[in-house]
């Protein structure tokens, strides 16, 4: 019986007629936003009930301040507050601008608009992000020795927020698993920002893995920069390299020279035959 009642309500479900807000009500809704530190940020926004909505004035206030951070009345190309804030394009509707984003922009806004259709008002929130600049690699000790130990290191600097460093080999085994993540906050009114420094250590490295690659990742777990780090053999190994190199040269040298004996005792030999023949040839009678 149950079962049927159901089946019953799930046939006839969709034609319920959704109900619907009062269809005369202009609403305003905006995405909340990630800006880049120092990039231009662009909070979208839009109207919901009627398509022809033209925008006559807006405010925009930080929550938990007094004073609005940015109005504009279009008109009168009124403009007052932070210069940096801007309606993106007026005529194509509410969404807003920051230029120089910063990170004392974070936090939640109220935003309200006066229109042709009446007023309207959003929260939306805004956070900021910065990237980390490029990584710097380094090892120690410098020299290094096939099979000795060996510290690489990955620092990236000024992101926000916490970002992660991942390591990879030359053949891209993932290596991060035996890394140390080190991070430093600093975090100040005007800016905040996160020092990563990743150390990956062998006791004993196999220098055909080499060379190493450190990506640096942003809390979102994206790209923001990598760095290859080549190493170089200490100086034992640099110069048993360059002793076989020039054991090399020497064994060539030997073979020219012996190849060049050869060749003349040919030449000799041709030249005797030859001559030989010559006077073989002349003592014939005509
Ligand atoms: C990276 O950071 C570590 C730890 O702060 C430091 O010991 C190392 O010298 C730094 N390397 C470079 C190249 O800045
Ligand atoms: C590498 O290893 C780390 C730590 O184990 C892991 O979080 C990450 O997803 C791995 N990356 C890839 C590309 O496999």
């Amino acid at each position: 019986m149950a079962s049927i009642m159901i089946m019953v309500l799930a046939v006839i479900y969709p034609f319920i007629p959704v109900v619907e807000p009062s269809g005369d009500l202009l609403k305003l809704e905006c995405e909340p936003a990630v800006g880049i530190a120092a990039h231009t940020t662009v909070i979208t926004c839009h109207f919901r009930g009627y398509k022809d909505v033209k925008v006559d004035a807006v405010s925009l206030r930080k929550v938990g301040q007094n004073e609005p951070t940015f109005r504009h009345r279009i008109a009168k190309q009124q403009k007052l507050g932070d210069p940096r804030f801007s309606l993106e394009n007026p005529a194509e509707g509410p969404s807003l601008k920051i230029n120089d984003t910063m990170f004392s922009d974070t936090g939640v806004f109220d935003y309200e608009i006066v229109t042709n259709r009446g007023r309207a008002s959003a929260k939306f929130t805004l956070s900021v992000t910065a990237k980390y600049k490029d990584p710097i690699v380094s090892t120690w000790p410098q020299d290094v020795t096939e099979g000795g130990p060996i510290d690489l290191y990955c620092n990236a600097t000024e992101g926000y927020p916490t970002g992660t460093i991942h390591w990879f080999d030359r053949y891209g085994t993932n290596w991060t698993i035996n890394s140390i993540l080190t991070k430093t906050t600093k975090d100040t009114d005007s800016s905040k920002s996160v020092a990563l420094s990743s150390k990956l250590t062998f006791n004993s490295i196999d220098l055909s893995l080499a060379p190493f690659r450190c990506i640096v990742l942003n809390s979102k777990y994206i790209k923001d920069g990598e760095k290859t780090i080549q190493i170089t053999p200490a100086k034992q190994d640099a110069e048993d390299m360059a002793e076989s190199k020039s054991n090399n040269t020497n064994i060539i040298a030997g073979v020219m020279v012996i190849g060049s004996l050869i060749a003349g005792l040919l030449f000799a030999l041709f030249f005797f035959r030859r001559g030989k023949e010559q006077r073989y040839e002349s003592g014939q009678p005509a």
